[in-house]
């Protein structure tokens, strides 16, 4: 009888994966890293809750250095995300270090244009008034202006347009609030793939899904929220990125990464990636995203963390 025990045991435990992980910046300060993007030429742009300056560093680099591209007077960052060739949406405002959630009425949404290689161009793009403490954002494919603001206390999705600053509820559910008192976090990363919203609650530790419309420049929820995977223990989900294959590579705290591979639903989960004993170990891990450029860059998965580091790990051997 000690076989099927022992089958059963392989079945469900999650797999685990070792990566070659290589750490690109572990800032001197600790400061924490909270979301990054990629842009056209392959140099990451890096935001930090801690920081009124959003920084840029080039992860090909012998000795990358950690350069200031804008200073944000007055707030700290959070979520980037690239709505047309090297044009961006950044979230900014002044964060309550104490109750570490928004300071009303300082939540804004920012346009960054660095797409003529001449001087950056900075407006603020519109006031997010009602928004209680927006985390991550995400562009909305097709719609060159839109961005989609999480709402990570309210429990709510807001719809940007960064060109004519209308602002105003895409979707609001449940699923998207945190299952207890601010400062935990819901709805955390969310990106847009293929007709459909997927986003990490945090507090609820879920991974999952959502279809949505688009129409006449609005997003609205399709459907219902289905539950792709779920987090245990002290685990939970941040911001994650999507692989060329379609797999998600989620940003988990405190120390991993966890694969999923929808659309595969309910166990979707494929396994985590424990860089334990590997000569780089993830220390709460915030945001991934993976690189551009040659192949090999387009296999690397650039990972911020809380504790100030910046880990790129060569994915070209993962076979889930
Ligand atoms: C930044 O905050 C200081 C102190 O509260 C204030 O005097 C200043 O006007 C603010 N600057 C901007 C650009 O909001
Ligand atoms: C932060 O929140 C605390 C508790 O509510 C409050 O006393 C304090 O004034 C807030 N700070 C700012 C900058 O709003
Ligand atoms: C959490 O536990 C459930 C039930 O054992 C399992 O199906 C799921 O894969 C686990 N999630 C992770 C990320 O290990």
């Amino acid at each position: 009888m000690l076989f099927p025990l022992l089958l059963s045991l392989v079945v469900c435990a999650a797999a685990s994966f070792t990566l070659p992980t290589r750490l690109v910046l572990q800032s001197p300060t600790g400061l924490f890293l909270e979301n990054l993007a990629v842009r056209p030429n392959g140099k990451l742009l890096i935001t930090s809750p801690e920081s009124s300056t959003l920084h840029m560093l080039d992860p090909t680099a012998e000795n990358p250095t950690f350069d200031e591209v804008h200073t944000f007077p007055n707030v700290t960052l959070f979520g980037i995300a690239e709505i047309q060739p090297d044009i961006y949406g950044i979230i900014a405002f002044v964060l309550n270090v104490t109750t570490l959630s928004a300071v009303p009425g300082t939540i804004a949404i920012w346009r960054m244009d660095l797409s003529s290689g001449g001087p950056t161009v900075v407006n603020k793009a519109a006031d997010v008034p009602d928004g209680m403490f927006l985390d991550g954002l995400a562009a909305v494919p097709g719609e060159p202006d839109l961005v989609l603001g999480a709402d990570t206390a309210a429990g709510r999705v807001w719809q940007i347009n960064l060109r004519t600053g209308v602002v105003r509820i895409a979707a609001q559910d449940d699923a998207f609030a945190p299952g207890a008192p601010p400062p935990a976090f819901g709805i955390n990363g969310l990106h847009v793939r293929g007709g459909d919203l997927y986003f990490t609650n945090s507090q609820k530790k879920t991974f999952s899904r959502v279809p949505i419309s688009v129409r006449g420049g609005n997003v609205a929820q399709g459907g219902p929220i289905q539950v792709l995977g779920s987090a245990n223990g002290t685990d939970e989900f941040d911001d994650f990125a999507f692989d060329s294959a379609g797999r998600v590579w989620a940003a988990t705290l405190p120390n991993t990464l966890t694969l999923f591979f929808p659309p595969a639903q309910g166990n979707g989960m494929r396994g985590q990636l424990n860089a334990q004993g590997s000569p780089v170990e993830f220390d709460s891990p915030t945001s991934a995203a993976f690189g551009r450029g040659g192949v090999a860059q387009q296999h690397t998965l650039y990972v911020t963390t809380q504790a100030g580091q910046l880990i790129a790990i060569d994915t070209t051997g993962i076979r889930v």
